[in-house]
């Protein structure tokens, strides 16, 4: 089970986390991943001060996401994730 937070902290929120959710909820409903694929908001997760949204992949923080590149970067972290030791 792979662990995605967004971050929905004020700044976060301001930015547009609400819209990343919609994203990677409509991804992984698509894709048939909701049984593999853990989404949850997160509290401020110490990125404020950097452009864009703040996601954390399994611990993994990642942050300048945006509704324009979060579908290719979690597209790239979903396959990286799921992909150890299993051929889809
Ligand atoms: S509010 Fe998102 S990193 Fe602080």
């Amino acid at each position: 089970m792979v662990t995605i937070s967004v971050c929905v902290g004020s700044s976060c929120h301001l930015k547009g986390a609400y819209q990343i959710i919609e994203i990677c909820e409509k991804f992984l409903e698509e894709k048939g991943l909701r049984e593999r694929i853990e989404l949850k908001g997160n509290f401020c997760l110490g990125r404020c001060t950097e452009e864009g949204v703040t996601v954390a992949i399994d611990g993994e923080i990642l942050s300048g996401i945006t509704p324009e590149n979060w579908q290719q970067i979690l597209r790239e972290q979903i396959k990286e994730k799921l992909g150890e030791g299993k051929k889809d």
